[in-house]
């Protein structure tokens, strides 16, 4: 079972519990730019009652292998701050990932390192899975933090059924390891 933390922050499943301080978080009109840019931020009763459903699971399956995972990212310190969160729902043999920070922290390779244990723990869950992501054209911010984490742009059109696909979005699938990086280092005795 991988460890639910990584070198400066903890990861909690995401559950209700969370909203009050993922709210302020989101409510930020950089964080909501190219997330929802038309819509109204939910109000704190509304988000308390999507993470009570994303706690309790998929309910209109779009397959019967449809998972969610979602977990609320926390700055380690001596009362670790709630900063963001990860979410990932795969489909068998492929999955979409999100992932938000609020601003305060952006800008410090946080983002890469929550996104760097999101994968290595997606993959000892499902490990079949190919992760894809889409973009919004002027999120650079988020095209670099793909691009580091070896994500490629791909045509749209290669995977039809994106939930998080909205017209213009670019698309991003994560390619596998180089097999050089795969392979173990001879043992030396
Ligand atoms: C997308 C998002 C998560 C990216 O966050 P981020 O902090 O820029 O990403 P990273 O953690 O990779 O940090 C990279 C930056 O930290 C800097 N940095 C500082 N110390 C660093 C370190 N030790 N290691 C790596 N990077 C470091 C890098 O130089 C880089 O800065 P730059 O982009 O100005 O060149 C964030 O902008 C966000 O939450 N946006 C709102 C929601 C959103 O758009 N989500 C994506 C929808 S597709």
């Amino acid at each position: 079972m991988t460890l639910m933390q990584s070198q400066n922050l903890q990861f909690e499943p995401l559950t209700a519990i969370h909203a009050d301080a993922l709210f302020p978080i989101l409510n930020t009109s950089s964080v909501l730019a190219f997330i929802d840019p038309t819509g109204e931020p939910p109000s704190l009763e509304e988000l308390r009652a999507e993470y009570a459903a994303r706690e309790r699971g998929p309910v209109d399956l779009i397959t019967p292998a449809e998972k969610w995972f979602n977990v609320a990212i926390y700055l380690k310190a001596d009362s670790p701050t709630v900063v963001g969160r990860l979410e990932a729902t795969s489909y068998g043999e492929w999955g979409e990932i999100a992932y938000l920070l609020g601003e305060a922290w952006w800008g410090k390779g946080l983002a890469f390192e929550a996104m760097s244990w999101w994968h290595d723990y997606l993959e000892s869950l499902v490990p079949e899975a190919q992760w894809w992501a889409t973009v919004h054209p002027e999120n650079q911010r988020s095209i670099r933090l793909l691009t580091r984490l070896r994500y490629e742009e791909i045509d749209p059109s290669r995977r039809p059924n994106l939930q998080s696909y909205d017209p213009g979005d670019l698309c991003f699938v994560r390619s596998a390891p180089a097999k050089s990086q795969l392979q173990r280092s001879p043992i030396h005795k």
